[in-house]
């Protein structure tokens, strides 16, 4: 049977730190606050020039040389995003044109923090297609520049960075395994950013509203969080006859300590074997899996065979699971 195997990894954080104590200065909140409620000791942020398509392009460099290839051997460029560089065109475009991928096609994928699993879902469907082709999936955001950095409730969760993975087909058993997708746009009021689109277009009035910035109902949100990491976790284990003993590491969307913990409690598997860098990081957005992703491989904790379970939830709302034998 042909597989989509992840033939390697890379990701770009920039260089910037902002701590908690730096927010302080800034809003009406502490570090312990924010470490007793979300887990997150310091968040990377760009500087002003950077675009989310130079964190892609940064982090596609790097898979390309773990990969031993060249940005001419990639067919497909599929990026998640949520910030994107425009309106249009789309973001991998971008990154497409500044690695130099020129037989590429490039597209981006649209699904809240869950981007990233959707993207890899295409491109296990992509390669399935035709075995020949070699797919670069990318997560790539730049959230401080979305974030209002006077509200308190969400300015300390999030920050900027992207990883980047390339699959290529191969026979064996080796790869993608299964995914599993949902939404429920029923439940869209609970993140979203209201101004810029179609339905709010920009216009003095939606800047002075601070209509461009994320906005969170962040107490439901976290119920239906842990509801959908646990019930897709379980589905994704289920559809392969897997149980948690089975799995060597849970990589979650990065979001919340507590929302993953609470999530992991209710399905019984246990924290041990849950990658966390949130404390690092904060909520990248699309680009927490494949970043984890890449610092799980570089530190060589996986091993041929090992299986992973990826979950993650988002803006729509959206959520989805994918298992992975390495
Ligand atoms: N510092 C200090 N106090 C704060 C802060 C802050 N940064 N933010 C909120 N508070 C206050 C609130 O005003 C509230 O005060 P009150 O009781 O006097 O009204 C109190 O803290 C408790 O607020 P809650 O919102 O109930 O706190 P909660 O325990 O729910 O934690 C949090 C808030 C961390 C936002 C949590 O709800 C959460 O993580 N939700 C999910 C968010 C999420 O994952 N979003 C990303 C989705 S993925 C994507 O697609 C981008």
């Amino acid at each position: 049977m042909i597989r989509s195997r992840i033939i390697s990894t890379g990701s770009y954080l920039p260089p910037r730190v902002l701590t908690n104590s730096d927010l302080e200065k800034m809003v009406d909140t502490s570090d312990e606050w924010i470490i007793s409620r979300s887990g997150i000791r310091e968040r990377r942020i760009v500087e002003k020039d950077v675009a989310t398509s130079d964190l892609g392009a940064e982090a596609a460099r790097r898979a390309l040389e773990m990969a031993g290839l060249k940005a001419g051997d990639l067919d497909l460029i599929i990026t998640g995003t949520n910030s994107p560089d425009m309106f249009f065109p789309c973001t991998g475009c971008f990154i497409q044109a500044k690695i130099g991928a020129k037989k590429a096609a490039a597209f981006d994928v649209s699904a809240g923090c869950t981007s990233f699993i959707h993207a890899l879902s295409l491109a296990d469907k992509f390669i399935k297609e035709d075995p020949s082709r070699k797919v670069m999936v990318l997560g790539a955001e730049i959230m401080s520049k979305v974030t209002d950095w006077t509200d308190r409730a969400t300015c300390v969760l999030f920050g900027d960075g992207a990883g980047a993975i390339i699959l290529v087909g191969e026979e064996g058993e080796r790869g993608v395994l299964s995914t599993h997708l949902h939404s429920d746009g029923s439940l869209w009021e609970l993140l979203y950013i209201p101004g810029g689109g179609s339905a709010n277009p920009s216009s003095p009035e939606t800047v002075k509203q601070r209509m461009h910035y994320i906005k969170m109902a962040g107490n439901q949100l976290f119920k239906v969080a842990v509801r959908a990491l646990a019930e897709v976790s379980q589905e994704a284990m289920e559809h392969n006859g897997l149980k948690s003993a089975d799995i060597e590491v849970m990589i979650p969307h990065q979001a919340n300590t507590r929302i993953i913990e609470a999530a992991a409690k209710l399905i019984n598997f246990p924290m041990e074997k849950v990658y966390l860098n949130i404390d690092k990081y904060g909520n990248t957005s699309s680009a927490t899996i494949p970043i984890a992703l890449d610092e799980i491989h570089r530190e060589g904790v996986l091993k041929a065979g090992s299986l992973i379970l990826l979950c993650s939830f988002g803006t729509g709302v959206t959520w989805g699971g994918a298992v992975i034998r390495w």
